[in-house]
């Protein structure tokens, strides 16, 4: 059987990636190494979309990598680079502008969420055009399977119709890509406001365990996590959501199953349970942010590391363009 063309992208947008990125996406990340041909861009034009600080941004860029390398990308499985070190992605970006109708973008739910925020008015344009971008990144690479979050559905949709509709009107160019939407288990909720998403736009970090935070910052969120009416250590997502949160990030770092968790901790209340998923998260969670901080100290190493990945994906992606450049009717 032949391998899968695996491609995702991360935004670049915080200092740290936090265990609800881990759990929802990045560890199938690292499984998705073995047996596929994977690819994984740090999507830093994507976070330009936001506001824009130099030097912050150079730090996420270098600290994204040093992160997604800890957490266990291979550099050497897998192919690991920034969007920007390949030009191809601007150049297919601005082909899927042009393919795209302006009123199928304008129905992209993440664009009307994030504009709604700012005010529409000071929505960049670069927002609006986002999913074209990004479906840029993922047809140049010729991606059969692209694991993201739910959020992310409406991108990939988008991605298949544009494909499907230059396929149609200018010959065979592009695979049509699947989405591979990470399923349940995987989903993890602020630890403050147990029905919201774990987030970083979500008001406060204390509900947010971050990669890169020290173990005592992180066993100080557990421990004041908002618990539920009750004292059994129960599963119930309704009823119980802050329990029931923590009994899914234990089960998903330990690898115990949530009925065998509910089972030790029966009769020993929130205040044991908790200390032992802060232990079970700091431990986790120690040797990836050891090994990130220790990439982060030889950056020129890193870049090389990067540059190297860029090569790799440059190659691929110069292949498609200069097809759809062709089927264009581009003069070569
Ligand atoms: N929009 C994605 C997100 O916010 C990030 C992204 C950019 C991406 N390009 C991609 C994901 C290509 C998958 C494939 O999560």
């Amino acid at each position: 059987m032949t391998q899968k063309r695996v491609l995702s992208g991360i935004q670049p947008t915080s200092d740290s990636f936090h265990l609800g990125n881990y759990l929802g996406a990045l560890k199938q990340w690292v499984d998705l190494q073995s047996g596929n041909d994977a690819f994984y861009c740090i999507v830093d034009l994507h976070a330009l979309t936001g506001d824009i600080d130099p030097a912050l941004l150079r730090k996420r860029i270098l600290s994204s990598a040093a992160q997604l390398i800890a957490l266990g990308i291979s550099p050497e499985k897998s192919t690991l680079f920034v969007q920007s070190h390949v030009a191809e992605h601007n150049q297919l970006g601005w082909i899927m502008e042009c393919i795209a109708g302006f009123g199928e973008a304008n129905r992209m739910t993440q664009f009307k969420d994030k504009s709604a925020k700012g005010g529409a008015d000071t929505a960049r344009v670069g927002l609006f055009t986002y999913p074209m971008l990004q479906a840029a990144d993922i047809l140049l690479y010729q991606a059969d399977q692209v694991p993201v979050g739910e959020d992310q559905r409406q991108h990939i949709e988008l991605t298949r119709d544009l494909a499907i509709r230059f396929n149609t009107k200018f010959g065979d160019t592009f695979k049509i890509p699947e989405g591979y939407i990470l399923k349940s288990g995987s989903k993890i909720y602020d630890l403050q406001e147990p029905t919201n998403k774990m987030s970083k736009s979500a008001g406060s970090v204390a509900g947010v365990l971050e990669i890169m935070d020290t173990p005592e910052a992180n066993t100080k969120k557990i421990k004041s996590a908002t618990t539920d009416a009750g004292r059994e250590v129960t599963f119930d997502e309704k009823g119980k959501p802050g329990i029931s949160n923590l009994l899914t990030i234990h089960s998903a770092l330990s690898g115990k199953s949530v009925s065998d968790l509910e089972n030790e901790f029966a009769g020993k209340g929130y205040g044991d349970f908790k200390g032992a998923v802060a232990e079970v998260v700091v431990e986790y969670l120690r040797p990836i942010r050891t090994q990130a901080l220790k990439l982060l100290q030889d950056e020129a190493h890193l870049i090389k590391v990067l540059h190297d990945g860029a090569d790799k994906a440059r190659a691929v992606a110069s292949a498609t363009l200069a097809q759809t450049y062709k089927n264009l009717g581009l003069v070569l």
